[in-house]
């Protein structure tokens, strides 16, 4: 296994409306090997969008990285880049897609010419060159008709074709990470579906690492290697998704889990966790989903490390101290 990207111990901040600041990602570790894909999922509001923004150093001001951070890519320590070494990351080593592809998309130029542009704002191709390059990966990415769409504009295709191109857009850097935040959020069903697939194949053909940010686990099962779940700017569960799947143990993550219909069942019915994700700056001390666990108990009120539940698989729960996860 190559590892090509290791986060340690990432805070991100934010002024307060006084003199203080919040920390929406508070203490996040995570890794990815070639050719992986893990799923950062939990609700909204709880930092998975600005833990991946902070990959690329892109907090938006003023926001920043706190001091004891660390993102390494492969044997880059990305925290000391700057100028023009950093832009270089950008793109080439970590790619990007957004949830909304009409944000990130140029309305005046066409499809072909941002393709190309991508391509030549990374390789030293000419210009023809560059549109080849373009037509391939539009043909990669699954629009029918490919030579046709180079010369259209984002407004004349369909949301699914937008994020095709998107991704046709981040994959023509040939980055060794590529970064997907709610990338079918957007999407109806059947589209998302498609999307997602496209994602697996490029994953598979180009070795790339993937990871997946969404709130909904449903997408997570067939696609994911590993999942880590995120709750108030920490990670509270992470396991090989087979596991997570098949033994929830955080009582957050068991609280997803019966939020989501398709997994549990026609029949099942949809609860949702009682309250939703407090802001930064109004977490309760000790564990933070304190105030919502139909399990805390007096322990919970200091905050818990993460803790074993088997190899490979850890919570941030003291439940797991009794050996067994908060299931039994
Ligand atoms: N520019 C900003 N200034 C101040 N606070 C911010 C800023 N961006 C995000 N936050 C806060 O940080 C927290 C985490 O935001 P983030 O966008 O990472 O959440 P998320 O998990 O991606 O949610 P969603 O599922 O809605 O996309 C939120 O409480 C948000 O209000
Ligand atoms: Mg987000």
């Amino acid at each position: 296994m190559t590892r090509v990207l290791d986060v340690e111990n990432l805070r991100v901040s934010f002024p307060d409306t006084g003199k203080n600041r919040v920390y929406p990602v508070d203490g996040v570790s995570l890794s990815l090997d070639r050719g992986e894909t893990l799923a950062l999922v939990g609700e909204s509001g709880c930092g998975k969008s600005l833990t991946s923004l902070a990959l690329l150093r892109l907090v938006p001001s003023p926001g920043r990285i706190e001091e004891g951070s660390a993102i390494r890519l492969g044997g880059t320590d990305v925290l000391a880049l700057q100028g023009e070494a950093l832009r270089k990351i950008r793109g080439r080593r970590i790619g990007m897609i957004f949830q909304d592809p009409m944000t990130s998309l140029n309305p005046v130029f066409t499809v072909g010419n941002q393709i190309a542009e991508g391509v030549r704002a990374h390789f030293d191709v000419s210009k023809s060159e560059a549109w080849q390059r373009a037509l391939k990966l539009l043909e990669e990415v699954g629009i029918p008709d490919p030579a046709a769409r180079l010369d259209s504009y984002p407004h004349q295709l369909s949301g699914g074709m937008r994020q095709r191109v998107m991704i046709a857009i981040a994959l023509s850097a040939e980055p060794e990470i590529l970064v997907a935040d709610e990338p079918t959020t957007a999407l109806d069903v059947t589209v998302q579906a498609q999307i997602l697939e496209v994602l697996d194949r490029l994953r598979d053909s180009h070795g790339m690492a993937v990871l997946l940010i969404t709130h909904d686990l449903g997408i997570v099962a067939g696609r994911a290697d590993r999942v880590a779940v995120m709750y108030a700017g920490q990670i509270v569960e992470e396991a090989p998704t087979d596991r997570l799947f098949a033994r929830p143990s955080h009582p957050y993550t068991q609280g997803l889990f019966a939020s989501v219909p398709r997994i549990t069942g026609p029949v099942g019915r949809l609860s949702p966790i009682g309250g939703s994700v407090p802001p930064p700056g109004a977490w309760p001390g000790g564990c933070r989903f304190r105030p919502r666990c139909p399990q805390a108990f007096e322990k919970s009120e200091t905050m818990p490390p993460l803790l074993p539940v088997e190899t490979d698989h850890r919570m941030r729960c003291w439940l797991a101290e009794n050996g067994a996860d908060a299931s039994d």
